[in-house]
């Protein structure tokens, strides 16, 4: 592997998030952890920096931080694009694209058909195999696997199901115009049966893409689970663009319900707030699970950044980073279920670069104040705030005194905003520049804050992952500072520490 060298230019390569060395990625695929090794494929665009020539590109990592690179996986030719997917371990070979020693790895993608191919402009399902551990694939002969004769029927999820009904594998994926997710189960991942669909519900302003559907604890509990849904939509989301929504419920191996689902009066915005999302900012989108993660951990990840503007990110050679790897959990808040978000990789494991910095008990007065001894472009930030008479405080990260941008609440309206109006570059496309909000309640009287700063991004994580909003931003590099602020009155910082990452 050629190293990545960051040059001066490259000043928004992020250190924690992976991005490709010097070319254009969107959706993670095919997340699987496999002999040790996590794997991420993902769209990419293998001679260019923007969306075209889709294929799978690749990279692994073995700490959920830190990635590596490899050669394209499966890749785009003059049939078809290799549009969104995921892979399974085919431990028993029961597709037989292995033997009884070398079971494979199986990848379900969707072969989005060019005009002058056999389907032309059919999206349909296909699958390549891997016998060294998912490093090089091969296309079966008999794509493709599913076909409905859909120009819009795509981003197949495989998972094993194992329940009262039986031992198989089950397919989500979605007919994107029509708001569904379409359910199918094989024994051997070459013949499918259509089982089921759900939806429209809830959130419908844009096409659905990208399912994914796992069995989650309630509360850490084993025996006592529920089916999450995931469905990303494009646009729709609850400050505009992608985002993905999650539905909790039910799967008897058959058909998904949810008690959850709104369909009538779908497309009015003010019912956005009632929906569940995965995340409330931006640039989170795509986001689907890994299998076989150890210890039953449910990971995610997102792709960071959001359709509105994805080509036109002022980064290069390379464009759009990954969100960092989160682990999942389901909770119950307020007599409802939701989900709730951890960083998963162990960020202690990390070297950290510059002393920390940490306060407590401090008086916000109105104002801007800035944190000498905290600024930093690679770093965590966890602060505990009380409110005072302020109508909105937080923090500025990435901040220059002219530059800068706020994290912050403002406890009349229950909310929490990100506001990267002023953060740096904006103006590459008109919609970029943006205040954008998420609910949020106090706990023990105070609003808890993890966030992760990285170069090009801020990730918020609000009360222990109840609430995130994850945003990308373009500041210049002597953008570094850090304050707290209040507008209109007071708020206390209960506590604020800085973790500063090379
Ligand atoms: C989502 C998506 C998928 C599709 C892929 C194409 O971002 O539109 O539905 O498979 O990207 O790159």
């Amino acid at each position: 592997m050629t190293a990545v060298t960051t040059t001066t230019a490259d000043t928004f390569r992020p250190a924690l998030h992976y991005a490709a060395r010097n070319t254009w990625l969107n959706d993670p695929n095919g997340l699987i952890h496999h002999a040790g090794v996590y794997h991420l494929y993902y769209q990419n665009n293998p001679f260019g920096n923007v969306h075209g020539n889709l294929s799978w590109g690749h990279a692994t990592s073995t700490d959920l931080l830190t990635w590596t690179e490899h050669p394209v996986a499966i890749a785009c030719d003059d049939d078809e694009e290799i549009f969104s997917g995921s892979v399974v371990f085919d431990k028993l070979n029961t597709s037989g694209f292995g033997t009884g020693t070398t079971p494979p790895l199986v990848a379900i993608y969707t072969s989005a058909y060019r005009q002058g191919s056999a389907h032309p402009g059919i999206q349909a399902q296909s699958l390549a195999y891997s016998l060294d551990g998912g490093y090089t694939w091969i296309k079966y002969s008999g794509n493709p696997v599913v076909d409905r004769g859909s120009a819009n029927f795509r981003d197949p999820k495989v998972f094993r199901y194992d329940g009262d009904g039986g031992s198989y594998w089950v397919m989500v994926a979605v007919e994107a115009q029509d708001f569904k997710v379409v359910f199918y189960k094989s024994h051997d991942l070459k013949s499918w049966e259509l089982l089921s669909s759900f939806g429209p519900a809830n959130a419908t302003g844009g096409e659905w893409e990208c399912p994914d559907l796992f069995p989650l604890p309630i509360d850490g509990d084993p025996d006592n689970l529920k089916w999450v849904l995931i469905v990303n939509l494009n646009p729709g989301g609850p400050n505009n663009g992608s985002a993905g929504q999650y539905f909790v419920g039910n799967f008897d191996g058959t058909k998904f319900t949810s008690a959850s689902t709104v369909t009538e009066g779908l497309q009015d915005p003010a019912r956005l707030a009632e929906y569940q999302w995965l995340d409330w900012g931006r640039d989170y989108y795509a986001a689907v699970s890994f299998s076989d993660a150890p210890d039953n951990r449910r990971l995610m990840i997102g792709w960071m950044n959001n359709w509105e503007y994805a080509n036109k990110i002022p980064t290069s050679p390379w464009r759009s980073p990954m969100s960092l790897v989160r682990e999942v959990s389901l909770r119950t808040i307020e007599g409802n279920l939701r989900m709730v978000q951890q960083v998963a990789g162990d960020l202690t494991s990390l070297r950290e670069k510059g002393p920390s910095f940490s306060l407590e008990a401090v008086e916000i007065s109105d104002g801007q104040h800035v944190l000498d001894g905290a600024a930093g472009s690679v770093q965590r930030i966890d602060l505990s705030f009380a409110p005072g008479n302020a109508e909105e405080f937080g923090i500025v990260v990435r901040g220059n005194g002219v530059e800068g941008t706020r994290i912050g609440i403002r406890p009349t309206e229950g909310s929490i905003i990100v506001d990267r109006r002023e953060s740096g570059q904006t103006d590459f496309h008109g919609s970029f520049a943006s205040i954008d909000t998420a609910p949020i309640q106090t706990r023990n009287g105070s609003y808890e804050l993890t966030i992760f700063v990285d170069r090009c991004s801020v990730e918020v994580f609000g009360q222990e992952g109840q609430v995130t909003l994850t945003e990308l931003i373009f500041p210049s590099s002597s953008s570094s500072g850090v304050s707290l602020y209040a507008v209109g009155g007071t708020a206390i910082a209960n506590k604020l520490s800085v973790t500063q990452y090379a």
